[in-house]
């Protein structure tokens, strides 16, 4: 386990040293996690989110090797300026996070198309269409690192979260297929696949401790597929 300690580099992720990385959804949660691991280990990180006043405190909390770029990432053209964006800001892209997603609760019957499209949108269309636009730099470079955070669910997932699964089961797929197209060309592609996470203090988030008096409030609500 990595350890967090201010902005020093850890050694554990001391290759980060220097490194340019851009990762999606980090405003909060697991995604803040990332970024504040990649910052301590010496990392000029590109945070992206759509809450700007959230995302404008923790930059200043970090320090200017945090930059940001806000964006729908359920709008195909806000991937290819997110990394734009971060090209823009540090002249090199090493490392992509896709870790932006909606955890929309969603069965059969609640699954309809425009629910089912913009969950596909947000969790699987837009990684690969940030790795899309991110290929031509990592080509440049010679090297690049995708990293895609996927859930548990993608094997098969809990009863209220159909389209979330099926996105997540895409993002494994899309995951090992692109691993295998590009290992010759040194880009390199893995998947983070969690279990139900606790916040990045420590402390059980509303989430979990919402889920274990068994209520599905948890989860965003059908039909509101932002969570907002
Ligand atoms: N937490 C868990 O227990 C768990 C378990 C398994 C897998 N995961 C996966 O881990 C990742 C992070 O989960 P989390 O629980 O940390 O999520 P979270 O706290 O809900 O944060 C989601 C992040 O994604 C951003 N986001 C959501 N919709 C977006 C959109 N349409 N366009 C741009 N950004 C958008 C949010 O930005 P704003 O809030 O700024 O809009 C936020 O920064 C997800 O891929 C999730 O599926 C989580």
């Amino acid at each position: 386990m990595c350890r967090l300690e201010g902005r020093r580099p850890v050694p554990e992720l001391v290759h980060l040293q220097g490194k340019c990385v851009l990762v999606t959804g980090s405003t909060t949660g697991i995604g803040e996690a990332t970024l504040r691991l990649c910052v301590a280990a010496g990392a000029r990180v590109m945070m992206h989110g759509r809450d700007a006043r959230r995302a404008s405190r923790l930059a200043r909390e970090l320090g200017r090797r945090v930059r940001i770029s806000l964006g729908n990432l359920a709008e195909p053209a806000a991937c290819d300026r997110l990394i734009r964006a971060t090209i823009r800001a540090f002249g090199r892209l090493d490392g992509l996070v896709n870790n932006a997603a909606v955890t929309t609760r969603s069965d059969l019957e609640t699954t309809d198309a425009p629910t089912f499209d913009r969950i596909i949108a947000i969790n699987l269309r837009a990684p690969l269409l940030l790795i899309r636009a991110a290929l031509p730099h990592f080509r440049r470079q010679g090297n690049g690192v995708v990293v895609n955070i996927g859930s548990v669910n993608a094997l098969c997932g809990e009863n209220q979260l159909l389209a979330y699964s099926v996105a997540k089961g895409g993002l494994m797929t899309l995951t090992r297929n692109l691993a295998d197209a590009h290992v010759k060309e040194n880009i390199r592609f893995n998947q983070q696949s969690c279990g139900m996470q606790v916040s990045p203090d420590g402390s059980p988030s509303k989430t979990v401790r919402t889920r274990k008096r068994g209520s599905t409030n948890w989860l965003n609500p059908p039909g509101s597929c932002d969570g907002k």
